[in-house]
């Protein structure tokens, strides 16, 4: 885990307070973290927040500012902060953290919390790990009056990248033991974890939004499925229509530009960047790691 999240993995484990309504969105970075939380707080407040209003929080807001990351929000807050205390229910709450690190209060048995994961093709979140940090490296440089900057900062190669996620050192890596943490807790319990695949969820968002809101407990309406609310929400979370609203544009986060969550949005662009060399050794890698798990990618 990045060290500055670290106090506030302990924050979380201390002083977080769950409520049974609560929904928690789980990730390993990269894999689609933006768009669940689009496609969760759109599903989620459909009838206060219709997704065809054109006013809607997603034409102006980022949905990193919809739902806030759990270990980061404690880190921020310092000591004793809470900023969960005061969001009303249904809370949504995205985490980066692999399972085995969840506060216990959010884990335990008949806790009646749901947990969504999104998982995604390790290539895939490699190399959109590694145009992020770049872009986030290159910034940091551009915006340096620090003349001692290294230079080798914006020259992180796909090699160096490749060569660190294979061996899981890179932010809560291994991926493949984050992925494979969630998946077997969503086969124990899958009234309870929920598990999606970015992919798949490219292929049929229509099918996976209708998934989720089950999931929540808040099915579609045969009204609302027959006015096209679901389509609607899938529209709204779109890569195009999120990419150019304003804030994405032009806003920030607390460490990012808003822009670089959203890049292009596809499976497969690893084969872009990687050798088919790179791309069959991480595949073993991972099949060797995940025998007898019974998971594939
Ligand atoms: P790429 O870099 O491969 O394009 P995360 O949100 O976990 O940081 O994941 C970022 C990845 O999700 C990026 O992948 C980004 O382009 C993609 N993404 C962001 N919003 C999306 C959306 N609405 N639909 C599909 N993919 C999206």
């Amino acid at each position: 885990m990045p060290e500055p999240f670290l106090p506030g993995i302990l924050g979380a484990h201390k002083r977080f307070e769950p409520r049974p309504s609560d929904v928690f969105l789980a990730s390993f970075p990269k894999s689609g973290t933006t768009w669940l939380m689009a496609l969760t707080f759109t599903t989620l407040n459909r009838t206060k927040h219709p997704p065809c209003d054109p006013d809607h929080p997603l034409r102006h807001r980022n949905p990193h500012d919809c739902v806030k990351f759990l270990e980061m929000a404690f880190s921020l807050s310092g000591d004793k902060g809470n900023v969960f205390a005061e969001l009303p229910s249904r809370r949504v709450i995205a985490t980066h953290m692999p399972y085995s690190l969840l506060p216990e209060c959010i884990t335990a048995k008949g806790s009646g919390r749901g947990i969504v994961y999104i998982c995604r093709d390790p290539k895939d979140a490699l190399v959109s790990m590694w145009l992020f940090t770049k872009k986030k490296m290159a910034a940091i440089v551009a915006g340096s009056n620090d003349e001692d900057k290294p230079p080798a900062a914006t020259s992180f190669t796909i090699e160096e990248a490749f060569e660190l996620f294979c061996d899981g050192r890179c932010i809560c890596g291994p991926q493949w033991h984050h992925v494979v943490g969630y998946w077997e807790e969503s086969r124990k319990r899958p009234e309870k974890v929920l598990f999606l695949r970015y992919e798949e969820m490219l292929r049929d968002p229509v099918g996976n939004v209708r998934k989720l809101a089950e999931f929540m407990g808040c099915t579609f309406s045969d009204e609302e499925e027959a006015a096209g609310v679901v389509e609607q929400i899938v529209e709204l979370c779109s890569i195009d229509v999120l990419k150019n609203v304003e804030v994405n544009k032009n806003g920030t986060q607390e460490f990012v530009k808003n822009e670089s969550f959203f890049r292009k949005g596809v499976a497969g662009d690893w084969s872009n960047h990687m050798t088919p060399v790179m791309a069959a050794r991480l595949d073993k890698i991972v099949e060797d790691a995940l025998q007898g798990s019974g998971f594939t990618f």
